[in-house]
């Protein structure tokens, strides 16, 4: 190994609510229950990953006016799932994403001083700014945010939970029983705060925690959103998980660091990854196929199309070409609370896209889905999935991955037991934590 190695960061992403987790699969258990976090958790930390990572969908989607039950639904609070598995892990980092639009600042901090305390320092927080209306229904405040306000009310956000964090010193507490002194400085906590979106004062009740705050990761992908992960955030989960597509942004957000007088290493780049292992690279080609046809079912073919079309495509085969009727071009009201819906802004010209690739192909509905919807990053034998990762982490492409298996909770074992020891012997991937806090596993101390 040289100096100039890399050392890659690798995280687990509980499989979530869309079509990537296979939840009809023989093997796949549940994805509510404690046991299925704790199975999923104990394999990453015995796998030396960073940490875990859970994503939030705060109301549960719809489509053609139901809930769209096609993929798994409903999502237990991050909070209490991360809090209970502190309890069953000793160095894993606990990732949860939790939305700044739809929350507040002290009970936001308080919950993720909290979870540093319980965890010895393991947290971190997502910090996600979806704003519609929709998933303000679910709140006090409704759709009150207009989508250009979002990140204001996030760098706000996050600065006011900074502040509360910063509250606490960490000497305030004596707990003297010979004079019966609690606190060295009766100050302790004291808070006042007021900017455009937040007035709040008092004492915040959380002591200083393990790591003063929890690490920062930021998920956006505008110009805006990579904007504020350069001025505040620790780590992007990102969604460019290619060699190009990767080392593109990777460039650019690392390049606008400098002027928050940052260094690139102070913010890790972390791409979403999906894998599929096999004994030999065709044997994963082969299982990789198979894994897309579960992903992408004759029903949720059509319910992806709905998604573009903005039209109740109910009665079209999936094994049939695409509509000859155009998108709805308006108002969305077929699919609502998916983020896909925001990817296709001008649906006419994916429509037109899309029936140039299927003529060209001769794909079906489902074919094409099948085709423009996969996330396959990774697909290959162990070695061929190490020297993929590896070899993208070396060329700036990423600092490492946030992997993301189709099964709960057993997905990510075959890529503990067989990836992982081939990075571990390769130098590229630690064989013990060097740490206990999250921010030790990442080299952000
Ligand atoms: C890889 C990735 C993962 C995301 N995960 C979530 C999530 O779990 N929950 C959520 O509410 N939003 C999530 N988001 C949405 C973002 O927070 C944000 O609202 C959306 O990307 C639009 O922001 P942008 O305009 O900066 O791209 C995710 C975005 C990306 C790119």
């Amino acid at each position: 190994m040289t100096n100039s190695t890399k050392q890659i960061h690798l995280a687990a992403h509980f499989p979530g609510v869309n079509n990537t987790t296979v939840w009809s699969d023989p093997e796949a258990g549940s994805h509510i229950e404690f046991d299925s976090f704790r199975r999923f958790a104990r394999t990453a930390e015995d796998a030396k990953f960073d940490f875990l990572f859970l994503a939030e969908g705060l109301r549960l989607r719809e489509q053609n006016g139901r809930i769209y039950d096609l993929d798994v639904v409903g999502r237990p609070d991050t909070f209490a799932v991360l809090a209970a598995l502190s309890g069953v892990t000793d160095r894993l980092g606990l990732a949860g994403t939790i939305n700044s639009t739809f929350n507040e600042p002290y009970e936001v901090a308080r919950q993720f001083a909290t979870l540093d305390h319980l965890s010895g320092g393991r947290a971190a927080w997502n910090v996600v700014t979806s704003w519609d209306a929709f998933t303000g229904e679910n709140f006090r405040r409704g759709g009150f945010l207009a989508e250009a306000d979002r990140y204001s009310r996030a760098e706000r956000f996050l600065r006011t939970t900074w502040l509360l964090f910063d509250s606490w010193r960490g000497d305030e507490i004596l707990a003297d029983k010979e004079t019966g002194r609690f606190l060295a400085e009766p100050g302790a906590g004291a808070f006042d705060h007021h900017d455009e979106h937040f007035a709040l004062s008092g004492h915040f009740t959380v002591p200083r925690s393990p790591q003063g705050s929890p690490v920062i990761f930021q998920a956006g992908d505008s110009d805006e959103g990579r904007e504020f992960a350069a001025a505040t955030a620790d780590a992007i989960f990102s969604r460019h998980g290619t060699l190009e597509a990767g080392q593109k942004f990777y460039a650019d957000v690392k390049g606008r660091l400098a002027k928050y007088g940052r260094e690139p290493g102070q913010l890790k780049v972390l791409p979403a990854a999906t894998f599929v292992l096999g004994d030999t690279d065709a044997d994963a080609l082969e299982q990789a196929a198979v894994v897309r046809r579960r992903q992408v079912s004759g029903q949720t073919a059509i319910k992806l199309l709905e998604q573009v079309w903005n039209r109740d495509l109910s009665a079209y085969d999936p094994d049939g070409p695409l509509p000859e009727v155009d998108p709805l071009v308006g108002e969305h009201t077929v699919a609502r609370g998916r983020a896909s819906v925001r990817m296709h802004r001008d649906p006419l010209a994916t429509a037109k896209e899309w029936r140039a690739l299927a003529e060209a192909k001769k794909l079906s509905i489902r074919d094409l889905m099948i085709e423009v919807s996969s996330r396959q990053t990774f697909v290959g034998a162990p070695e061929t999935v190490a020297r993929s990762i590896n070899d993208l982490t070396q060329r700036d492409a990423a600092d490492g991955f946030i992997l993301v298996p189709h099964l709960t909770p057993g997905g990510l074992d075959g890529f503990a037991r067989t990836v992982v020891p081939i990075l571990q012997e390769w130098g590229v991937f630690r064989t013990e934590y060097a740490g206990s806090t999250l921010r030790s596993h990442l080299g952000l101390d």
